[in-house]
């Protein structure tokens, strides 16, 4: 049901896609919680700290004059326990280009991305790294969404799949500074750093893992993303 869903997605998103410019780009999206916002409120540049936002999404930024950023804050399934989900949140900025045939390239400054992954049963502690990761998507498509009545995103990976839509929430966007951060803590931020579990991310609170609605609701989110978590592997 789910990937029948995204098949129509990417069909719509195939046949439309030669509607949307460099220009409908600008501005902040946010997947439907617009819960994880790029900028200051994802992540800390001064202290070098991903801070959790309250639910998972994902959000871009981008501005008129070729500057990116994301924020991923997402749950991820975990086959061998499937009742300790993992928790990874990544951010990245850079430049993008788009090119004549509507590919768009998002490429990071190498050492400002970050990236933190929590396996709360397997570790005390979250993983802490640097994150460089190139993103290439095939299309991308600006329309107005007929439902919520916003601007809304919808982007085709290199593999075609399509990303689930992502609403327009600020504009301009709600970004940090553009150039690389060139911050005091590269010094150290070349090793892996671990960082105390509850410090950063808050987890699953107990009660939501007691609440068989949650939990329904956490396996079908985590059905929706394990499609994809291969792009990061
Ligand atoms: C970042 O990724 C690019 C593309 O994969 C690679 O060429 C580059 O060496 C990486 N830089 C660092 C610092 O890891």
């Amino acid at each position: 049901m789910l990937h029948a869903g995204y098949f129509l997605l990417g069909l719509i998103a195939t046949t439309v896609s030669a509607a949307s410019n460099v220009a409908d780009l600008v501005g902040t999206w946010s997947t439907k919680s617009r819960s994880v916002i790029t900028g200051p409120g994802f992540y800390d540049p001064i202290n070098d700290q991903l801070l959790e936002p309250n639910l998972t999404g994902i959000s871009y930024s981008f501005t008129s004059t070729g500057h990116y950023e994301e924020a991923y804050y997402r749950a991820l399934s975990n086959p061998t326990n499937p009742e300790c989900p993992r928790g990874i949140m990544q951010w990245q900025h850079g430049t993008y280009t788009v090119d004549q045939d509507g590919t768009l390239l998002l490429r990071p400054i190498e050492v400002d991305g970050r990236q933190l992954l929590s396996d709360p049963c397997s570790y005390d502690k979250g993983v802490y790294t640097r994150y460089n990761q190139t993103e290439k998507f095939n299309s991308f498509t600006v329309s107005v969404d007929p439902y919520h009545n916003v601007r809304r995103l919808d982007l085709q990976r290199f593999d075609d799949s399509i990303m689930h839509p992502m609403y327009l929430v600020y504009q301009p966007p709600e970004m940090l500074p553009t150039d690389a951060l060139n911050l005091a803590s590269h010094r150290d931020s070349k090793k892996k750093r671990h960082v105390a579990r509850g410090e950063t991310l808050r987890w699953f609170r107990q009660e939501d893992l007691l609440n068989p609605n949650r939990w329904l609701w956490l396996g079908l989110f985590m059905t929706a993303v394990g499609g994809f978590t291969f792009i990061y592997s």
